[in-house]
């Protein structure tokens, strides 16, 4: 390897990078969704098993507040990675994802309960809540289970997980639970943050080799 481009602390983005070079890698290699899965799983549970890599910028939200940072999107739109962010008290609504997914927790801890759909236009929950805790991971799609509800488990501090999901997240049109009315309507996410951490200024590391 390269001794410019190793993991190092002048370069805090490193894990990051090698777990996006690792998916594009394997999106590359099939687009078999079992094998996506199953392959991306391990390469996600290593980067979350990795300590202060995620900017501040990408890390916090209000009491109250979800929010959705993209911090890469593949350029044909494979896969796409988010850091979404619970702030204490938050919660999603009842959603389905209509890609593939990997959810898991980088910091803190929160509440899942799964739903399926019960009728054109109603949900009704298959789990009891159930937590996930800094290191775990679970899997979304419409074959392995599409609907769910997050919340923060935390009263006082904001949780954070990673997700990596089989396409441009934030501009798939899916679907969510009004929950005034119960019905399901159609939704578009969009994201959180105008701006992506920058993945590519390893200067610093890079100076710090001597030629
Ligand atoms: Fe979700």
């Amino acid at each position: 390897m390269n001794p410019a481009n190793a993991p190092s602390a002048l370069d805090p983005l490193y894990p990051l990078r090698e777990f996006l070079a690792d998916m594009t890698r394997l999106v590359s290699r099939t687009d078999s969704e079992p094998e996506l899965l199953a392959q991306a799983r391990p390469l996600l549970a290593r980067l979350l098993a990795q300590p202060d890599w995620l900017p501040d910028a990408y890390a916090h939200a209000e009491p109250g507040i979800y929010r959705q940072y993209l911090l890469y999107c593949d350029p044909l739109e494979r896969f796409s990675v988010v850091s979404f962010v619970w702030g204490p008290g938050a919660s999603t609504p009842v959603h389905d994802h209509m890609v593939w997914g990997l959810v898991g927790v980088l910091k803190g801890a929160e509440v899942c309960c799964e739903f399926e759909l019960d009728g054109p236009d109603r949900v009704r929950p298959t789990t009891i809540d159930h937590v996930l805790r800094q290191g775990m991971i679970e899997a979304v799609s419409p074959t392995v289970g599409d609907w769910h509800q997050v919340r923060n488990a935390l009263s006082d501090t904001d949780s954070v997980s990673i997700h990596v999901y089989g396409g441009n997240i934030g501009s798939v049109r899916r679907h969510r639970v009004d929950p005034a009315t119960g019905q399901v309507l159609d939704f578009i996410s969009g994201y959180t943050s105008e701006h992506l951490p920058n993945l590519w200024d390893r200067s610093a590391a890079v100076r710090a080799v001597s030629t």
